[in-house]
């Protein structure tokens, strides 16, 4: 054997299932596959959480003329491209569709046609190939999309999502069961940004852009009100901020550029202020010493930057993953995947997609 091999690598010490020793699961190779949404990603992963190659087609323009996701349009575009982005993956992977160990997608939550074509193409690779199949659930594949990326984060820890579709906090326990601890009571920080950005004229979906825009903008110029601040709970709201940002703007209009960078650092300040916030009161209620955060508002440059000096303070490790993979993307599902793997959980090719399945029900997965 490798004598390189006999260290235990720091993803298998932290996996108290994998009792097996033997180490040929860092050498497997997965083809995951990320269609819950608006992005056909397909990557392939090492066991040990390195990345062979990825590709995500983002299917932006289909929707753009809708302000949105709609989900027959996606489920169309997924169908079309499914095969054309695996076809790519492999070959920049440089490898055979056989020499493929596992596959792996997402099966829940998200809208159901697209979920229904990366599942089922899923299934008719492992079964033309004969290779196990592994169910992801997609928030697990947020809050493990850093492993192997940002350092391997040992459960126990707190798990931060922040995505378009979902704002919750979660408690990781030391077999990755998670639970939820916390969540938003109305809009997600991503659907704020979304929405706000819709009534500024930016295109769908905001984000990234009100992020550029901030840097060009004046802190301070437009205060935001800090939903929940004062509740003694983990929950989150976002929709009185988003009601307060509409009518900034009609207040403004017509709003020239320096206004709208100084509303858009004002915007992300708040939310990055409310989402670590909160996030600290979870590591101290839970005791846990790890911040894990997931989740395209992950990619966020006030949130990032506010974050690391949140941890730096109170001496919490964070696991960030990289701006790109806090998007949909398949690597996440492929990294969650390796985790299943190393538990043996592998799926039946009866298991169905389910369009809401809460994270504390992933075992059924
Ligand atoms: O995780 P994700 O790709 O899809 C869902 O599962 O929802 O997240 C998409 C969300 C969108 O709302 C988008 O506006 C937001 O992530 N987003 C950002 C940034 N990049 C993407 N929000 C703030 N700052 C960014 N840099
Ligand atoms: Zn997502």
């Amino acid at each position: 054997m490798n004598p390189l091999l006999l260290i235990k690598p720091a993803i298998c010490a932290a996996i108290p299932q994998c009792q097996k020793n033997d180490y040929t699961c860092l050498m497997k190779k997965i083809l995951a596959f990320e269609t819950s949404c608006d992005d056909t990603a397909v990557a392939v992963v090492a066991g040990d959480g390195t990345i062979l190659s990825e590709a995500v087609y983002s299917q932006l323009e289909h929707h753009l003329p809708y302000g949105g996701v709609v989900p027959e349009i996606g489920s169309r575009a997924h169908i079309e491209q499914i095969s054309v982005v695996t076809k790519e993956v492999l070959r920049r992977a440089n490898i055979f569709p056989h020499e493929i160990d596992i596959v792996a997608a997402t099966f829940a939550p998200g809208l159901l046609g697209p979920l229904l074509v990366g599942a089922q193409f899923a299934k008719g690779f492992a079964l033309s190939h004969n290779k196990p199949l592994i169910a992801v659930h997609h928030i697990a594949g947020h809050v493990l999309s850093g492993l192997g990326e940002a350092g391997f984060c040992a459960p126990p820890f707190v798990a931060l999502v922040v995505s378009g579709g979902h704002t919750a906090l979660y408690d990781c326990n030391q077999d990755y069961a998670m639970t939820c601890i916390g969540e938003t009571l109305d809009d997600a920080a991503g659907e704020a940004f979304d929405k706000l950005g819709r009534a500024l004229g930016l295109p769908y979906p905001a984000g990234k852009q009100i992020d550029e825009l901030a840097h060009e903008g004046q802190p301070g110029k437009f205060i935001f009100p800090r939903p929940l601040r004062h509740c003694d709970s983990l929950n989150f709201s976002f929709s009185g901020l988003k009601t307060h940002g509409l009518s900034e703007i009609r207040k403004h209009a017509p709003i020239d550029a320096q206004t709208v960078a100084d509303f858009c650092r004002g915007l992300c300040d708040s939310i990055a202020e409310v989402l670590c916030d909160r996030a600290l009161q979870a590591i101290k209620r839970t005791g846990h010493q790890s911040l894990v955060v997931g989740g395209g508002v992950a990619a966020n440059s006030f949130l990032r930057t506010r974050l690391q000096a949140m941890c730096l303070a109170n001496n919490i490790k964070l696991f960030l993953p990289a701006v790109k993979h806090c998007t949909d993307n398949a690597v996440m599902i492929a990294r969650a995947a390796i985790i299943k793997l190393k538990q043996e959980r592998f799926c039946s090719m009866d298991l169905e997609v389910v369009a809401h399945l809460p994270i504390e029900r992933a075992g059924e997965l």
